[in-house]
């Protein structure tokens, strides 16, 4: 598999794994954050594990990773449109200069850093997608409607939050209640989850998801010829088909142990430094109180909880990268009570190239779940 298609193929995994819950903020106070783990080969700085970065320095691994996503997704192409195929084989040889766009790629880096410290001066505010829109040659003729680029959603109407009626605490207080309240959320310690995914609408797969405490996720994804994983034991990221050895993810790992996290509706207020209430927002006929949640780590996001349920029905992140956000958006509906507490049985992971949908036919809590299944693909039998 070409290593772009990879990482946005496992983009859109992590989205079915850890996720069905409330995908969510690290818990900085979780007791695995003491223990010590394998180091992660994400956060290795990305000048240690390439060979030739001349213009993005400074990251981690992983944050290089995702600026390359966000390169790609801004142009609306994919990695071989700078990176040179290595000739048959699937792969691309990275470190390659040879493809004159990864240079003009190179040069526009350099512009956009001086455009933010020199002619428009701030930080953020211009980046590759601000003019490329999606297209690998951007237009500089307006458009006569049809054909136009696609315009930014109108930004919902949000109705300003009067503090003195509702509080950021009061909302999570009820969201807790409205999922069957403290005690019987504490009560479960383990989850699966059977459900049917679909990409674009397309392609149902069955898949199988295991969640433990503290942060442990699994799932498993089974095709006509093949069973993918996407395993977190809460310091390892990893994916793997029956076919090849374990890879790792192209994840940050704050964010990774933050959709994770077992108890995450209990947890809100210590997984993020910063809540604050924006106001209240009409989506469809619902309508939805907007809080803003910032996390240690850089990837903001927006909790929405319906007025009516008291439960959180919309999670919109921005995942920062060197040059920019990739936004995502996860729904969450058709809750049921499964041993008394509420679950989503449909959950909807849109991102700027894909929808995945998960439908839950099946919820179980509290079934044993040896600790190892989540640390690595089952290993085959030694040969006799
Ligand atoms: C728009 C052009 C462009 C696209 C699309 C792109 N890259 Fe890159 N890539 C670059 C440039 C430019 C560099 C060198 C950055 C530097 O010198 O700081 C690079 C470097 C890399 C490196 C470092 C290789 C090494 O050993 O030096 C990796 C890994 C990489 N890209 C992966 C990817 C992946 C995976 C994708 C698809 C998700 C992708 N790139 C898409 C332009 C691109
Ligand atoms: C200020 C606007 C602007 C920004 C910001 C910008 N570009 Fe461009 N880019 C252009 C224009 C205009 C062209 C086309 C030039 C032409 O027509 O020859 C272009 C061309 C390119 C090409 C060559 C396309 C081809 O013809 O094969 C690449 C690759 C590219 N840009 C990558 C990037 C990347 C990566 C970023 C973000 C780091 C970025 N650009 C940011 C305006 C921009």
């Amino acid at each position: 598999m070409k290593k772009c298609v990879k990482l946005m193929l496992i983009l859109s995994l992590i989205a079915g794994s850890g996720m069905v819950w409330m995908a969510t903020g690290v818990n900085a106070e979780s007791p695995a954050e003491n223990r010590t783990g394998p180091p992660d080969p994400e956060e290795r700085p990305a000048q240690e594990v390439y060979k030739n970065i001349q213009v993005l320095k400074g990251l981690s691994k992983a944050e290089f990773d995702g600026t390359m996503t966000f390169m790609s997704l801004s142009l609306g192409v994919r990695c071989n449109y700078c990176h040179v195929q290595i000739p048959n084989s699937p792969k691309l040889n990275l470190e390659s200069d040879d493809k004159p766009q990864k240079e003009i790629a190179r040069d526009m880096i350099k512009m956009v850093h001086s455009l933010e410290s020199g002619a428009i001066g701030r930080k953020g505010a211009v980046n590759c997608y601000t003019c490329h829109r999606g297209q690998s040659t951007p237009l500089s003729v307006p458009t006569i409607a049809k054909g136009a680029p696609a315009k930014p959603e109108p930004a919902a109407t949000l109705v300003k939050a009067d503090a003195s009626t509702v509080t950021v605490d009061q909302i999570l207080d009820r969201y807790v209640e409205a999922l069957g309240g403290k005690a019987a959320l504490e009560r479960a310690t383990s989850r699966m989850f059977k459900a049917t995914r679909t990409l674009n609408g397309t392609g149902a797969l069955a898949m199988t998801i295991y969640e433990k405490i503290p942060n442990k996720s699994l799932s498993v994804t089974t095709t006509k010829d093949n069973t993918f994983y996407a395993g977190f034991n809460g310091f390892i990221n990893w994916s793997a088909n029956d076919k090849g050895p374990p890879d790792k993810h192209h994840v940050q790992m704050a964010l990774a142990k933050r959709d994770a996290e077992f108890y995450k509706p209990l947890k809100l207020k210590q997984m993020f430094e910063k809540m604050t209430l924006l106001g209240k927002e009409k989506v469809g006929d619902r309508e939805l109180y907007v809080i803003q949640a910032i996390p240690l780590d850089p990837n903001p996001e927006k909790l929405y909880f319906d007025v009516q349920t008291g439960l959180l029905v919309r999670r919109y992140r921005e995942y920062r990268t060197a040059l920019g956000p990739i936004p995502s958006l996860t729904d969450y509906e058709d809750y049921r009570e499964v041993d008394g507490i509420k679950i989503p049985f449909l959950v909807r992971y849109s991102s700027n190239s894909s929808i995945v949908l998960l439908t839950i036919s099946e919820a179980k809590l509290n079934i044993a779940i040896e600790d190892e299944k989540f640390d690595g693909p089952p290993r085959p039998l030694p040969p006799q």
